[in-house]
């Protein structure tokens, strides 16, 4: 792309400065100029009042694209279960009370998990991508990560439930892969290769296949 030509800008609608730090990484060489909600002061506090991932990530990505007036992205994400019945899912942030931390998460989890054997221990991340623009277009796209929850907390890398998660293929957690390892397995990559196809289309104003509109 020329150095004449603007390039779109995009800005990345999570206060979640570990889901921000991936999404301008996996957006990386798209031409497309990621811009960080902490520039934006006073930004509004969008609740999340949905019961699904495409639900949350849509009231996010509007909500922030509206109040700014440059398209959004946002991303919704959580981890499912097999023996908790796939939770905790959409709750996942929040898992442990409603100013719950990583930590405070991941213990609960793991006391939930308890006595629980490897083979029983099965669970994916999902994550939902949703674009928006000023003009209340959206694009949605998804990506998921099998794998199996850790009997312990291990490695320091990442964030979330990343100290206790294993994905399929892989005998370490994304805690102990670095950030270029995790790409190739994670929900949140695999969501962002479909979005990379189509993000700049949609930025400048193509119509693309899925995009919706109310
Ligand atoms: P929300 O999308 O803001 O509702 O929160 C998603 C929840 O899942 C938070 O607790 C995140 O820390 C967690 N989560 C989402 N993606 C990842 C990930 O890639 N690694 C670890 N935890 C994650």
């Amino acid at each position: 792309m020329s150095d004449r030509v603007q390039k779109p800008r995009l800005v990345l609608a999570t206060a979640n400065p570990g889901k921000a730090r991936e999404l301008q990484e996996l957006l990386a060489g798209t031409g497309v100029e990621c811009l960080s909600l902490i520039d934006f002061a006073g930004h509004p506090q969008v609740q999340e009042t949905g019961r699904t991932y495409l639900e949350n990530a849509t009231l996010k990505a509007r909500g922030i694209a509206e109040w700014c007036g440059l398209p959004a992205l946002a991303d919704d994400s959580g981890l499912e279960v097999d023996a908790l019945n796939g939770e905790p899912g959409v709750d996942s942030a929040h898992f442990a009370g409603p100013q719950a931390d990583d930590a405070a998460n991941v213990a609960k989890l793991l006391a939930a998990l308890a006595g629980v054997p490897p083979e029983r221990r099965s669970a994916r991340f999902r994550c939902v991508l949703v674009v928006a623009r000023p003009d209340h277009k959206t694009l949605a796209v998804e990506g998921s990560c099998e794998g199996t929850i850790a009997l312990e907390p291990r490695g320091a890398s990442g964030f979330g439930y990343d100290p206790i998660f294993i994905p399929v293929g892989c005998d370490r957690t994304f805690a102990e892969l670095g950030p270029e390892e995790k790409n190739q397995y994670s929900h949140r990559a695999r969501a962002a290769q479909k979005l990379r196809e189509v993000l700049v289309s949609f930025l400048t104003n193509h119509v693309v296949p899925g995009a919706t509109c109310d």
